[in-house]
């Protein structure tokens, strides 16, 4: 299968730091590509860079093809990449309901449309029984199954997953590790930020990893994680291959 996703050279930096020196990989449509590397290696600024939030002082990103490099968020979003974020922030004295139809109004300009798109989601992420929850109420689980809600409802091809999974138990991550599963199986085309080796190991068809602005290793998880420059500049000896 072709790319979904083509990044080349990317480049931004804030102030003095580079957070991304020079980026180049592409996404195959249909995969679950894994992000990791250290803290402050430049995760979330890839996908801040890529979504629109953050304008790139190089470089070129293109989904199926298309130029989508500098696009305003929404104008992101509605060309078909969905992301949460690292820190989830739902609108906290909305509904679950509420939240997500806010999300999918991004892309629908019928208040019944988003509303249908956001009880389909609401329903595929299992939030069924919250629907009428206010988001404040929730607990830690849940609201991490909003955010990637809010995203769902937006009908991606392209979902970046950043560090979804923190804090959760490790029942609550393997649950969480079959919904993207099957999100997934209906062609959804992932890129999942997790700093749990097993469930990117577990989840994911192919690694990326970055370190300090820049690609360490890209390749088969196993393999990635056998990499001696990656075992040396991120993993330490606390991964175990399973
Ligand atoms: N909005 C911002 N303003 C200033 N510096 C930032 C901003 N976002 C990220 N950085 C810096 O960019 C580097 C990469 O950060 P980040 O992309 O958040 O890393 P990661 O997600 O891999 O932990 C860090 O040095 C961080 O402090
Ligand atoms: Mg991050």
């Amino acid at each position: 299968m072709g790319a979904i996703l083509e990044v080349k050279n990317l480049k931004k930096s804030f102030g003095g730091i580079q957070a991304l020196k020079d980026v180049s990989f592409d996404v195959a449509e249909g995969e679950i590509l894994g992000l990791i590397g250290p803290n402050g290696s430049g995760k979330s600024t890839f996908v801040n860079t890529v979504c629109g939030l953050y304008r790139p002082d190089g470089g070129q990103v293109a989904l199926r093809g298309k130029n989508i490099t500098g696009l305003e968020p929404a104008m992101v979003a509605r060309a078909g990449i969905a992301r949460t974020f690292q820190a989830s922030r739902p609108f906290l004295n909305l509904t679950v309901l509420d939240n997500v139809i806010v999300s999918a109004l991004l892309d629908e300009t019928l208040v019944d449309a988003a509303e249908k798109n956001a009880r389909q989601a609401i329903e595929v992420a299992g939030l069924s029984q919250y629907i009428n929850t206010k988001s404040c109420n929730l607990p830690v689980e849940k609201r991490k199954r909003l955010d990637l809600c809010r995203a769902l409802a937006l009908k991606p091809s392209l979902l970046m997953l950043d560090e979804v999974m923190a804090g959760l138990n490790p029942k609550e991550m393997e649950d969480g590790l079959d919904l993207v599963r099957a999100i997934n199986r209906q062609g959804v085309t992932v890129i999942f930020i997790e700093h749990v080796m097993k469930a990117v190991v577990s989840l994911c068809h192919r690694v990326v990893v970055f370190d300090q602005g820049c690609m360490l290793a890209d390749g088969e998880p196993h393999a990635v994680m056998q990499d001696e420059r990656v075992v040396k500049a991120y993993l330490g000896g606390s991964y175990k291959p399973c």
